[in-house]
């Protein structure tokens, strides 16, 4: 399959806004994940730069690079058949120029059958070039944890005026639906009123038009405190190690493999 052929396309994505339906849409890294994610029909599936963190086990987004963003997506996109597949451009692929950005978007969609590209931040130019380039743009305001150190913590964004004016601007450009990320959720509601397109939110509250998790955290598998934000729907880190132990206990006691996993 082809991402053509994908059930969930664009057009269809963002005209969920005016049908009224909500948008649900979580991350992926890997082929397995994937395919368990998109045979549940959620609309869309993120290949988030947070793989540094959850996967990569790095402090913060910033260290991943186009080549690894691409390795993930490509197993992503390989699994998926139904939802649309949105790829994160990592740290400095996108904000040293728009020829760049256009380059390193394209090398996206070519090599992985995902369907668009997700940018952080206010960069105008660099929307409107992809998208005279056909290539989607998801935009993302709010928490940017690609400025971490320059908003100087993972933190709520209160900035009423600059995210309305932002998120007008993003769609202006072209995009086709903005993540909010860490917003209040009057704010997030706000926004979501003022643009045509999707909001998706994380940690913003019920306004918005559709929601994004981060798969491990809903999961119960991310290790420690995880943001307020996160419902955990399972304990899967709990079952992992009850499981694991077992057969390790197994194992050493010789009840494992019996008659029935061996060969006659
Ligand atoms: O990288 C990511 O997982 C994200 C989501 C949290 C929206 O950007």
């Amino acid at each position: 399959m082809s991402s053509s052929d994908r059930q969930i396309t664009i057009p269809k994505f963002a005209g969920m806004k005016a049908a009224g339906q909500k948008i649900t849409m979580l991350t992926a890294y890997d082929h397995t994940m994937a395919s368990l994610l998109d045979s549940t029909g959620i609309e869309g599936i993120l290949v988030g730069d947070s793989v540094a963190t959850v996967v990569q086990g790095r402090p913060n987004t910033l260290p991943v690079t186009l080549d690894e963003m691409i390795y993930h997506a490509e197993m992503v996109g390989r699994a998926v058949r139904h939802a649309l597949v949105v790829v994160d451009m990592p740290f400095l692929s996108y904000q040293t120029g728009t020829h760049q950005a256009v380059a390193n978007a394209g090398r996206i969609l070519k090599q992985t059958q995902c369907q668009a590209v997700k940018l952080e931040g206010d960069i105008y130019q660099v929307t409107e070039a992809l998208v005279a380039a056909g290539i989607p743009v998801m935009a993302h305001y709010g928490l940017r944890p690609q400025s971490i150190h320059q908003l100087g913590g993972y933190r709520v964004d209160r900035d009423r005026e600059r995210l309305l004016s932002d998120t007008k601007t993003a769609e202006e450009a072209g995009a086709f639906a903005i993540v909010l990320e860490c917003v209040p959720a009057e704010l997030a509601a706000e926004v979501t009123a003022a643009v045509s397109i999707p909001t998706i939110g994380i940690g913003a509250g019920a306004g918005c038009d559709g929601q994004i998790l981060v798969t491990q955290d809903l999961l119960g598998v991310t290790p420690g405190r995880v943001p307020r934000h996160v419902k955990k729907y399972a304990e899967l880190g709990n079952i992992t190690l009850e499981a694991v132990a077992r057969y390790r206990d197994e194992v050493r006691d010789g009840s494992f493999p019996t008659k029935e996993q061996s060969f006659d």
